[in-house]
């Protein structure tokens, strides 16, 4: 995988700066927004979208792989994420980033648009349970 053309990291974070205007965060006002950049060169980008039954909020993160993989991409070169004071995906995005790019470049910004962090899933969830975990029974 060649690495992230500096044009490409700020036109995804740019797209994550402005989807994040879509969350729907009234419970927590936490408004977060995602953009995946596929191997094929698309971006997928998500918003976290919160219910009153509040168990049921998703993501900004999984909304935009789920949006990705429903569409037929599987092969994830780099995320951006905008939250407010930039803030590391959950624990479950984590996993659901694992299943398909354990080593994708997680690149964490704030509200400002600043990079606060850049990092990758495997640093984020070590030692992850995955496809291979499976795979390995008998
Ligand atoms: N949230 C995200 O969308 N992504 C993260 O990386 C952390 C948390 C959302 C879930 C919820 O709507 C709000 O932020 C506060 O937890």
């Amino acid at each position: 995988m060649p690495s992230l053309s500096s044009e490409m990291r700020n036109e995804l974070i740019e797209a994550a700066l402005g989807v994040r205007r879509w969350a729907y965060a009234p419970y927590s006002k936490y408004l977060v927004g995602a953009a995946l950049l596929t191997s094929s060169g698309r971006v997928y980008d998500g918003v976290n979208i919160e219910n009153a039954a509040f168990p049921l909020t998703i993501c900004a993160e999984r909304v935009a792989v789920f949006k990705a993989v429903s569409q037929g991409e599987r092969q994830f070169a780099a995320i951006a994420v905008v939250s407010d004071m930039g803030g590391a995906p959950c624990g479950s995005c984590r996993q659901v980033l694992s299943e398909f790019a354990p080593q994708l470049p997680v690149i964490l910004v704030d509200r400002e648009g600043r990079v606060t962090r850049e990092t990758t899933v495997s640093e984020l969830l070590p030692e992850a349970f995955g496809p291979k975990d499976l795979l390995e029974r008998e």
